[in-house]
Formats: structure tokens, C-alpha cells, sequence
């Protein structure tokens, strides 16, 4: 509805109260500022009754002039001072919900984001490197699915050996794609020769894979650190001394190790290195981590076979080599007592925050 101003005259006192106490509650009712505003315009503003009341004021004749100026001032006094106290309660009001609105509970609880770990996997791995990188070697990689020429032919694996089988090797479809996910780490040795040629002296840290079932010592993806050294006079000393030294290096000066005899078709002698079992150190017959046997199996190693050199272009009556591959997963096992294969795959934070932070 439009507001229509009530017209009074500025001696009509009667009407002049009136209409104060209208504006009056015009101002009590403001919803806001904004809205107070707009009243005020409207009841004290050019077009409002009381300008109007205030402009007759000359209109009137002499005598009755100082009479009605008195009147005028009393009502425009009271309806500013409603207006202006409107405004102080509406502005408390404002300043109050600002305030509530920007309140910070500081009690309340957090989202925090719990730390994270690295995977105690990779952290070991980054260790080995390092083990190797002060001995004076480089760190090589290689891929994860491999040509079945590096990871069986070139390290004289025969046609009919029984790792090839089924039972052992993720084979890459389809059949005859010569592909196979890497059974080892071990083809990264022919990789190395052929692109980097002789003295050479590397460790390869990497994933491999096998068609094993997860139990408490199995997983089908596991890791390896593979190392070759081919220069010239090595001897199964040199093999035996690096690895004492990588196994003091990961597990403490004096840890026990032992070489036993076995076999692979790219090592010639080959062996097995055992280390003392962590958990009954060697003298517990019923020991569920090593069988009762006192001693864990950490790796394959041996002297590079003649026939690998070949095949990679090394003459074998100059050079000689040792090679190695170690597990990672039974490093951590030894290394921080861990006893189930499953806690390495299964990724539950809290087993990165106990083996996986560095101290
Ligand atoms: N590649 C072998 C394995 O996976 C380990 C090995 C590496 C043995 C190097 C000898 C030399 O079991």
C-alpha cells in the first residue's frame, strides 16, 4: 500500500502527537537497518506530513508561528530520537549475530588428518640402496613385465627347465606373446650387461611375481634386491664378503649368516644365504618361524655362469662376476620381527606407522 501522509497543521497538537506516535511505532517495528532507513525517509523525509507541518510554519500568521515552532520541535525531537534509538538496538542486534555467527568453538572436536607412514616396503628398499650406493654401486631398474628371453633364455634357464612351468610363471596372454611378468629380479643382470657393458657393479631393487597363494610366508607379488659385480678376479670371497656386509648393514655388526650349497642355471657354484633364525636364535627345534632348522633363507646367490656372460657379450676368460638376489619382504621380517607375509600387503596404517617411519 503506498504511504499516504497525513496531513496536520503545525498547531494542531492533538495531530502532532498523532503522528509521532505513529512514526514512533513505525520506527519500534523495523524489521533492520535497511528497512529502518526506508521508514525514516518516509516519516521524516521532504514528503513526509511532518515536513510538510514544518514548511506551513512560515505559512502562519506572526503571533501564532513562535507557538507552532515550539510544537514542531518537540514532535521532530521525539520521532528522531525513536529513529535514532531503533537504530542502536538494530545495530546491537547485527553486531551480536555477527559476532554468534563467527563464534569458534574451540572445544569442539577436529578432523584432523591422522599422520601417514611410508610403506615399510619401500622404505626398506630405499635402505638397500643406500647400503649399495655407499659401497660404490649403481641402482639399476628394469621392467615388471618382461621378455621371457631375459627373464629364462638369457640366464640359461633351458627350454624345458621347470621354473618355465605353469605353476611358477604368470605367462602374458595371448600364448606365445613371449611375455611373462618377471619371476625375478635376476634378468635385470642381462639387461645391465648389454646397455652398460663391463667392470659393472649394480643392485636392483623391484617387484616380482610368482603363482604362489598368500599364506604367512608366500605372496604371488613380492620383492627382490638383485646385485652383479663382473670385473676382472672375482672370486665367491668377494661374493661372501659384500653380503656379510649388506647383512650388517640391514641387521646389525656380527649378525650370524651361512652359505649352503644350491643350484641355478645362471650361477656357477650357487648357494643359498641363510641368516640365524631372528626369532629363537638357532636353538629352539620347535620354532614355528624357521622350522626348527635355526636358520631363514634370505637369497639366492652365486658365481655368474659362464654362459650368461656369453650371451651378454662378456668374455668370460677375462671377466668374472657374483651375482645375488635377496628378499625384501624376509629383510623386513628379519629386520623388524615381522612374522605374517599378510601385514606387507594388506596396507593397514598401522603396521606403516610401527616399521615405517623413520626414528
Ligand atoms: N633369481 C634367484 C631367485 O629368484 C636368486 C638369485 C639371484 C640366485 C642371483 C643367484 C644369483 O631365486
Amino acid at each position: 500500500m503506498p504511504f499516504v501522509p497525513e496531513s496536520v497543521s503545525p498547531l494542531d497538537q492533538a495531530g502532532l502527537d498523532r503522528l509521532a506516535d505513529q512514526a514512533r511505532d513505525a520506527a519500534a517495528r523495523a524489521a533492520n537497518l535497511e528497512d529502518l532507513g526506508r521508514l525514516r525517509r518516509q516519516w521524516t523525509g521532504d514528503s513526509s506530513a511532518l515536513a510538510a507541518a514544518n514548511r506551513a510554519i512560515k505559512e502562519l500568521p506572526g503571533p501564532d508561528r513562535a507557538q507552532a515552532g515550539k510544537n514542531m520541535g518537540a514532535v521532530k525531537q521525539a520521532v528522531f530520537a525513536a529513529f535514532d534509538h531503533r537504530r542502536q538496538v538494530l545495530e546491537e542486534t547485527a553486531a551480536e549475530a555477527q559476532l554468534s555467527r563467527e563464534t569458534v568453538d574451540v572445544t569442539e572436536p577436529t578432523e584432523r588428518l591422522a599422520p601417514g607412514a611410508r610403506h615399510p616396503l619401500e622404505l626398506t628398499q630405499e635402505r638397500i640402496a643406500d647400503v649399495f650406493t655407499a659401497m660404490g654401486w649403481t641402482i639399476a631398474e628394469g621392467p615388471e613385465l618382461e621378455a621371457e628371453w631375459f627373464n629364462f633364455d638369457a640366464l640359461n634357464f633351458g627350454p624345458d627347465h621347470p621354473a618355465r612351468q605353469m605353476q611358477d610363471t604368470f605367462f602374458v596372454d595371448p600364448p606365445g606373446s613371449g611375455l611373462v611378468m618377471r619371476t625375478h629380479t635376476s634378468p635385470v643382470q642381462a639387461r645391465v650387461l648389454l646397455s652398460q657393458g663391463v667392470p659393472c657393479y649394480v643392485a636392483v631393487p623391484g617387484k616380482v611375481f610368482r603363482t604362489d597363494e598368500l599364506d604367512a610366508t608366500h605372496t604371488p607379488v613380492f620383492h627382490q634386491v638383485e646385485g652383479l659385480a663382473v670385473d676382472r678376479g672375482l672370486t665367491m670371497g668377494d661374493l661372501r664378503g659384500t653380503l656379510d656386509r649388506f647383512a650388517d648393514a640391514m641387521f646389525g655388526q656380527g649378525v650370524r649368516t651361512r652359505l649352503r650349497p644350491s643350484f641355478f642355471p645362471f650361477t656357477e657354484p650357487s648357494a643359498e644365504m641363510d641368516l640365524l633364525c631372528f626369532a629363537c636364535r638357532g636353538v629352539d627345534p620347535a620354532c614355528r618361524t624357521c622350522g626348527g632348522s635355526g636358520w631363514i633363507e634370505w637369497g639366492g646367490c652365486g658365481m655368474v655362469d659362464p654362459n650368461v656372460l656369453v650371451a651378454c657379450g662378456v668374455d668370460p676368460t677375462e671377466y668374472q662376476g657374483f651375482a645375488f638376489g635377496m628378499g625384501i619382504e624376509r629383510t623386513l621380517m628379519f629386520r623388524n620381527g615381522v612374522k605374517d607375509m599378510h601385514d606387507m600387503v594388506e596396507g593397514d596404517i598401522r603396521f606403516s606407522l610401527r616399521h615405517g617411519v623413520e626414528i
